[in-house]
Order: C-alpha cells, then structure tokens, then sequence
C-alpha cells in the first residue's frame, strides 16, 4: 500500500514537472494532498499564489469557486479541478439574477461578495473579501450601507467590528454551522488551558465564545506562537493535519469531529494524476463574466497597496484582463 502511494506520488511529481505545473491546496485537503502540494494555505493565500505564478498549468485541490477564481486572475493559464463535481454549498445559495433583483432593492449599498460565491455573483459585487481581509475591506470602503454576500455570519461577524450599516444574505456553510456553542463549552471545561479559535463562518454563539477569530491561515500563524500550547480549533477537521505537522509537540482539539465539508474531500491523489495526464477538467470563465469579476478580486487584492476607495454601487472603468 505504502509503495503505492509512494509511486503515485512520484508520478504526480514528474508528470507535474513536465506540464509546467504547480499544485495549490486549501488547508481543507486530504492529508496526501496537502503533503503533495507546493502551496497549501487559505483563500487569500492561494489566490495570490495563483496571481503570482509562473506556472502554465494550475493543479486546484479545493473547491469549483477557488479553481474559478484562480482562472478569472490568470485566464491565460489552465486551471485544473481534478473533482468537476467538489462545489461549495454556501457558493450556489445565491444566484446573479437574485443578487440584482436585491441590488435594486438597496441602491445606495456597496455590495461585498465573499470570495466563496460564482464568478456570476461576483461579477455583480462591488469588490470581493475573504476571511482573512473582510474587515480590512469593509472599512477600505466609502459607503455606509453595505449588502454583504452570501454568508450571513460572516456578514454578522464583520458588523460587529463596523459602524457601516450591513444587509446580509441568508447564505452559510454547511460544515461551520455543524459546530456548536454546547461544543466549545464542553471541550473548554475538559481543556481549560486551550485557547478557542475559531472561524468567520462559524454561527454568532460559537464566535462569542472564542479567544480568536480567524481565517484558516490565520490559525495556522496564530498556532505558532509561544504562549499557545493547546487550541480548540472551530474549523473544518483538515485544518488539524497541518497544524500539528508545523506545531510538533502541541495539542490541536477539534471542536466538532462533524465539522468535515465532503466537496473538499473530493479531491485525492489519484485523481490528481488522472487530471494531470487527461489535462481535465479544466475551469474556464466566460470573458464577459470574467472582466467583471476580476475586477472585484483585484480590488480585494489591491487594498493594502493602493488607496482606492470605493464608491456605492460603481464599477470603475476596467482595461485589464
Ligand atoms: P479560509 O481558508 O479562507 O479561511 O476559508 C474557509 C473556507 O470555508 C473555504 O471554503
Ligand atoms: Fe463551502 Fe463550507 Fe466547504 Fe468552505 S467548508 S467549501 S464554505 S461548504
């Protein structure tokens, strides 16, 4: 078995080599995908790792709206999705034409949409976020109102952090909602020197309960740290295989063993070898889309490096591609 795996790897490598190839991996893969991976890290992450690549080909092992972004940021490039069908729920409860029947219902509202969403919802937003930078956008902003999509906790969370005034969508995710505020409590009483982290998708009573909020890479760097020795962890389970690979020695605690997203677990390595060799499923945006929703993530991944404030409901001119 070990010396399967082992010349499935050294396949995937060499294969990997001659396409000209680089492997992204969320934080959420499989283990063996992660260990696999040139770049293993959080939406934000990933997406400038995509932005920055010389690689030809883009190996994503993740989720439809990630291999959908790094496509919108490198049209040039291919982007392979070695699972068409690894979506993400919270992505498809939201659709282009029902975000412009709400856009006209709040015409003054700058809209926000969550890189976890289709190019077609982000075509129609504003600027993007991840967890990582959304309360940093919002307050880039120069808008009172904001109608932030599809997550509604993630929306609830940056609220309170903003004096904007916030409309959400009713979007979640699936997997974050499976963890409970009963959890925390439990597992804190068990492990009173544990330190509660959590994640923006996370429902309103588990985010209260915690001592950090942050995006996935953001627990990874958190984790890190001296004075952290042992840390609830309020994410996906994936998480916990690179947390105690870079933190030997500490004690990483699920906060829910049912905190699991399936369409992350889609991805493995023989699938990875057989998109390599197939050079398919290939994730491509139609131009027209794309112009557009590149021009949301680009204003995303400019905040820090420009002063672009951004005005209600306009889309600057866009000649980029
Ligand atoms: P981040 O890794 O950006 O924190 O996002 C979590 C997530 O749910 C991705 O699908
Ligand atoms: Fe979507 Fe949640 Fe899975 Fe992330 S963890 S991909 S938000 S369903």
């Amino acid at each position: 078995m070990e010396n399967r795996d082992a010349e499935l790897r050294e396949k995937i490598l060499s294969l990997k080599r001659r396409r000209n190839a680089v492997i992204l991996a969320h934080n959420y893969q499989l283990d063996e995908v992660q260990d696999i991976a040139d770049f293993v890290g959080d939406s934000l992450e990933l997406s400038q790792q995509a932005a920055r690549t010389d690689a030809e080909v883009i190996v994503f092992c993740g989720v439809h709206f990630m291999a959908e972004t790094a496509s919108i940021l490198c049209p040039d490039k291919v982007v392979l999705l070695p699972d068409v069908h690894a979506g993400c729920p919270m992505a498809n409860m939201i659709t282009a034409e029902r975000l412009r029947e709400r856009k006209k219902e709040l015409p003054g509202a700058t809209v926000v949409c969550y890189i976890n969403s289709t190019a077609e919802t982000k075509a129609e937003s504003d600027i993007c976020c991840t967890s990582a930078n959304a309360v940093k956008v919002i307050e880039s902003l120069d808008a009172k109102e904001i109608l932030f999509v599809p997550d509604q906790y993630l929306g609830h969370y940056i609220s309170t952090k903003t004096d904007k005034k916030m409309f959400f969508w009713p979007g979640f995710c699936p997997t974050h909602i499976r963890i409970g505020a009963e959890h925390i409590i439990e597992l804190k009483q068990e492990h009173s020197q544990a330190k509660v982290v959590v994640h923006p998708e996370c429902r309103p009573e588990v985010i209260a309960l915690a001592d950090e909020v942050l995006s996935t890479g953001g627990m990874c760097r958190y984790a890190s740290r001296n004075e952290v020795e042992e840390m609830i962890v309020g994410t996906e389970i994936g998480i916990i295989h690179r947390l105690k690979k870079e933190n030997p020695g500490k004690k990483f605690i699920p906060a829910s063993e049912q905190a699991i997203c399936p369409n992350m677990k889609l991805i493995t390595l023989n699938k990875i070898l057989w998109s390599l060799e197939e050079m398919t499923p290939e994730v491509k945006v139609p131009k027209e889309i794309c112009l557009k929703a590149k021009a949301a993530v680009d204003r995303m991944l400019g905040i820090g490096r420009a002063d672009e404030r951004i005005k209600p409901g306009s889309y600057p001119d866009y000649h980029g591609h």
